[in-house]
């Protein structure tokens, strides 16, 4: 456990905020764009711009100590890492807009403190809405996903037969486990399977069935009973309260033959590195009002459920893979 014990450790922390509002506030104005491995004047970079020239070199002489931006003879250009990974709606560009958005609802935690309600409206009214802000949302998560998350086309539970990928999203994980020889089954909502579709355009026709329906209205996550070998329920149980994640593996419980598996890919609140556990149990609350569980809870919830024999995967943490059997 993390013990501060000097002035100085608690102010590092509470500066933490600069170095985001840092990168967010040049992605927001087209520095990585404008910044080639040629380097530039800031004058020049401000006059593309057309921003303030001074306070656009402090800009970059913060982001050159922050190691995104090279410098030399007082001129500035991108470093590799930025060149490749930071371009407009680039993958990392998507992370840092949602990380921005949920940042200004961050600052309203007292209210959630005090209310017990999330700051955000529910998910499926800010997609009805269309809102921008949710679309780049669903991409963010596919770029975690591809490039944080566990390679579950790995897990044998996941690779045989028919495959039920619950809240799917754009379907990061449907593709890897369809390109690893399984049948997935997608379902999301429908404005989100919309997206899924034309994002998996490019895998053979049948290897991904896409169902849009809402897993709470549906018996079975909206397929057929005992329909696939395995469901993967990925980041979703800390969308919710722990009684309505035990509905959603209840759901997904009816959709799997007997002697199949559920395989829950998660974060639990009890787990590393340092205060992420934590840190990421508030995000939710603030987010959508669900809250990230401990590992225990986690495997309880999995056993009311209808599962049982729950063990997790040996990835590292924060990653919580948990696989657990439907009872027979
Ligand atoms: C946090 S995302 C997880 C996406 C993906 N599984 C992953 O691991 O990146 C939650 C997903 O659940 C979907 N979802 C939320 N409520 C739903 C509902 N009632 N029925 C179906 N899908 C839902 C959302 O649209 C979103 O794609």
């Amino acid at each position: 456990m993390n013990t501060i014990s000097s002035p100085l450790d608690l102010i590092q922390l509470l500066v933490g905020y600069q170095p985001a509002a840092t990168i967010s506030t040049a992605s927001r104005l087209g520095l990585f764009d404008a910044l080639t491995d040629q380097p530039q004047p800031a004058s020049e970079i401000a006059k593309y711009l057309a921003v303030d020239d001074s306070n656009l070199e402090a800009l970059l002489r913060a982001l050159v100590q922050l190691g995104l931006v090279s410098h030399s003879d007082g001129e500035f250009a991108a470093t590799p890492f930025s060149a490749n990974y930071l371009q407009n709606n680039s993958d990392l560009d998507m992370i840092i807009r949602k990380e921005a958005f949920f940042s200004t609802a961050w600052s309203r935690l007292d209210e959630v403190v005090r209310s017990g309600h999330p700051i955000l409206p529910p998910w499926k009214e800010r997609l009805h809405a269309r809102s921008s802000q949710a679309t780049e949302f669903l991409y963010a998560l596919d770029a975690l996903a591809r490039l944080t998350g566990p390679p579950l086309a790995e897990l044998p539970e996941l690779t045989r037969g028919r495959i039920l990928d619950v809240g799917g999203g754009l379907g990061t994980y449907s593709r890897a486990l369809a390109e690893a020889g399984s049948t997935t089954v997608l379902v999301d909502l429908p404005d989100v399977i919309e997206l899924a579709r034309d994002h998996l355009a490019d895998l053979p026709a049948g290897s991904v069935e896409f169902v849009a329906a809402d897993i709470f209205s549906e018996s079975a996550c909206g397929i057929e009973i005992e329909s696939v070998d395995a469901a993967l329920v990925s980041h979703m149980l800390h969308d919710y309260p722990k009684e309505t994640g035990v509905e959603l593996l209840r759901s997904a419980n009816r959709a799997i033959r007997p002697g199949g598996f559920v395989v829950v890919n998660d974060f639990a609140n009890d787990t590393g590195p340092a205060a992420f556990g934590g840190l990421f149990d508030l995000m939710m609350r603030v987010e959508t009002g669900g809250a990230a569980h401990s590992l225990a809870t986690l495997g309880e919830m999995l056993l009311t459920s209808g599962f049982c024999d729950v063990r997790r995967v040996a990835f590292p943490d924060p990653i919580t893979v948990l696989i657990a059997t439907k009872d027979s």
